[in-house]
């Protein structure tokens, strides 16, 4: 069949309080904040928070919506682990990496013949570390995970499901992956092609009560894939439906991307996403990606009000531009208008329209 995704292009969890997901994530991840935006539904100001490699790459992108409002119930239909590759031998730093941080994990583990070690958030999130020599992503590195061990980007996901047969036939059916093996409870898909990011592991646990499906603190919400066009978008979201998965949602507008979206029969909601031009660098410049809140031109009108709900952070001293590094940064105001221009598939955009009475996490 054709198939229009190419990998994993970002995976979106709801952590509790902002500031502990951005020192999880940049002191022992060792990622980097690559922007500071907001939730562009709904009625309350929630953060989204964007963490990623070097090159903010498509495929290491990790999305957070700190969300201490709610606690969300851990379990089957979840996106249960997020996976990122490290270089052959890395695991042995990252249990003691891991230790020095006080942060729960697993011990160097082995699946489909290939070392991880898995470490947990602080609000109840699961991330694995796996060694794989191929992935030539340029890493984000710090003063503690430096190049030869920091994660390049993204080897894929874990889904916990208590039915593999149904996600095996949407994975396969729907979205063109093949399935290329079977270890123990875990069935290992990949998006044909080449280069990192294009692997699923369903983990099989028939007895494991459902999760919660909305935004709660210690969860993760979706996994979205790359496709090439706003086109591609329209002709997965075709297949969808002729399949008979007749609640893909319409095509949204999220600024840096557009998507699509679909509850996949496991439980786990899947995203489709097309870049639009510019990406992350249409509002800040590469050596100031998330340095400041950024917010789509449609939402700049109600800056105040969004920003006096949303708890202040401290941008990791590893983020902040370094006097006389790169170039100045491009206008922002060109950039948001080339963005606000109309796009050539109808696209849907939530209007900022928040409701104070509601308390924000
Ligand atoms: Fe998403």
């Amino acid at each position: 069949m054709q198939t229009f995704v190419k990998g994993v292009h970002h995976i979106t969890l709801c952590p509790g309080r902002a500031q502990e997901d951005v020192d999880f994530f940049t002191q022992v991840l060792g990622q980097r904040l690559i922007k500071q935006t907001v939730l562009m539904d709904g009625t309350i100001p929630i953060y989204h928070l964007y963490y990623g490699n070097g090159d903010a790459d498509v495929g290491s992108i990790a999305t957070t919506f700190p969300y201490a409002r709610k606690p969300g119930r851990i379990g089957s239909g979840q996106l249960s682990c997020t996976s990122y590759t490290v270089p052959k031998g890395a695991t042995t730093f990252w249990k003691s990496h891991c230790d020095a941080h006080g942060a729960e994990n697993s011990g160097i583990q082995e699946r489909f013949g290939t070392k991880y070690i898995r470490a947990r958030h602080p609000a109840g999130l699961l991330f694995e570390m796996i060694e794989d020599a191929s992935d030539q992503r340029n890493p984000w590195t710090t003063k503690q995970v430096s190049r030869d061990v920091a994660t390049r980007g993204f080897f894929g996901a874990v889904l916990s499901v208590r039915d593999i047969r149904e996600q095996e036939s949407f994975f396969v059916d729907a979205l063109g992956f093949r399935k290329v093996g079977v270890d123990g409870p875990y069935h290992r898909f990949e998006v044909p092609g080449n280069g990192p990011g294009r692997n699923v592991d369903l983990h099989h646990e028939p007895d494991r009560e459902a999760g919660s499906w909305g935004f709660g603190a210690g969860t993760a919400h979706h996994i979205a894939f790359n496709v090439e066009s706003d086109d591609a978008l329209v002709k997965q979201k075709a297949i969808y439906e002729e399949l008979g998965y007749t609640d893909a949602s319409e095509v949204k507008d999220r600024f840096y991307f557009h998507s699509m979206y679909v509850r996949s029969p496991g439980g786990i909601l899947v995203e489709c996403t097309a870049n639009v031009p510019g990406g992350f660098y249409q509002d800040e410049a590469p050596e100031e990606l998330g340095t400041k809140l950024h917010l789509p031109p449609w939402f700049e009108e109600q800056r105040a009000a969004i920003v006096s709900q949303l708890e202040p952070i401290t941008v990791p001293e590893e983020n902040r531009p370094k006097s006389g590094a790169g170039s100045a940064p491009r206008p922002a105001a060109a950039a948001a208008q080339k963005s606000a221009a109309e796009p050539a598939i109808p696209v849907s955009r939530t209007k900022a329209a928040f409701d104070k009475t509601k308390q924000p996490s």
